[in-house]
């Protein structure tokens, strides 16, 4: 199978390439390198694809770049791409919109047209649903941040290609995703960052907001079995196991580094979810899919692989 991964350089993109390459696919990874975060990052989040003879990469910017060519023979789009991050969606909503809207429409409407796509998996977010996810996928979507407004129209216009042409689409909201590469901006990220190097923490508002924070692996392992599984015009809430919160994190990250946490807290952040907690019946049920990796065992990667950075 020739598939094509967007996003391919990006944290979640590059583990689905190394995955899919495993279970013997050929894997287009494209990418724009859009410097929300540094260039060198991205690089070292490629380097063991490039080595691989079933990988091709194209940097290229979806908003813009002819995109039939490299479709050609491509059946699978794992459309992985975008701008993420909330806070500055308000401040550059220009990219979010270009990024997360125009560039969607453009790879739909090349696909619909090559004829050859029969699936094309649309990476989402918990951020459609507001600030406060508990419900299932049929709950009003009500996004508090141009982050999540982009990305809900990215849905929409994934869900209008399958129902107006007929290119079929799934959607996966992924619930936030932690675990090696994790993006720098991430709050994980920078805990861990900032514990091993004895700085302080912000924890913005109380640090009681709860997530089910996602590994990961088990990101790929759900976004895979929706690709084996494919049903056009499915949506998937995809998260993790267990319902945390930041103080509980930092507590839990104290543990596994050895070292204390200096924490200080800032203001609530506009936009932010109050508590984010993926209801997975359906993955459960129609993809048999359920997180597998603890929290615990999830961050002691992630600590892992930082500790190895900062020694780089
Ligand atoms: N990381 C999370 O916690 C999380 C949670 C929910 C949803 N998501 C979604 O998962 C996807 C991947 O997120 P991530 O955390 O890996 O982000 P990332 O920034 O690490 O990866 C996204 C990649 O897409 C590329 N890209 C963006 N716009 C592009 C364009 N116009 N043309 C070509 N490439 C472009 C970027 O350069 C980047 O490398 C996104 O769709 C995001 O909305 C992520």
């Amino acid at each position: 199978m020739r598939c094509m991964v967007t996003g391919a350089a990006g944290f979640i993109g590059s583990h689905l390439c190394e995955a899919l390459l495993l279970d013997g696919a050929e894997v287009v990874g494209i990418d724009a390198f859009i410097p929300y975060y540094p260039r060198a990052v991205k690089m070292a989040n490629l380097a063991g694809l490039r080595q691989h003879p079933q990988f091709a990469f194209y940097e290229l910017d979806l908003r813009e770049a002819e995109l039939a060519a490299v479709l050609d023979g491509v059946e699978v789009i794992f459309h992985i791409a975008a701008m993420p991050g909330l806070l500055a969606s308000w401040s550059h909503f220009e990219s979010y919109m270009t990024c997360n809207v125009l560039a969607t429409q453009r790879l739909l409407q090349a696909a619909s047209e090559s004829g050859q796509v029969r699936q094309f998996i649309h990476a989402s977010t918990s951020s459609i649903y507001g600030s406060l996810v508990l419900g299932d996928e049929q709950t009003k979507p009500q996004p508090v941040s141009p982050y999540g407004i982009t990305k809900l129209a990215g849905e929409h216009l994934a869900q209008v290609y399958n129902a107006q042409f007929g290119l079929p689409t799934s959607i996966l909201r992924y619930f936030s995703v932690y675990g090696p590469r994790q993006r720098p901006d991430m709050g994980y990220y920078l805990f861990i960052e900032r514990i091993l190097q004895g700085r302080p923490i912000t924890v913005f508002g109380s640090g009681d907001q709860l997530r089910g924070n996602t590994y990961v692996g088990d990101i790929v392992r759900a976004t895979q079995l929706a690709h084996q599984r494919f049903t056009p015009g499915s949506v998937y809430n995809i998260g993790g196991a267990e319902e945390v919160s930041a103080n509980q994190v930092i507590a839990l990250l104290q543990d596994i580094i050895g070292k204390e946490a200096i924490v200080q807290h800032g203001p609530a952040r506009p936009g932010e979810q109050s508590r984010a907690l993926a209801d997975m019946r359906l993955a459960r049920e129609q993809l048999g899919f359920v997180p597998a990796t603890s929290l615990r065992q999830g961050l002691e990667a992630q600590v892992a692989w930082q500790r190895a950075l900062a020694q780089d």
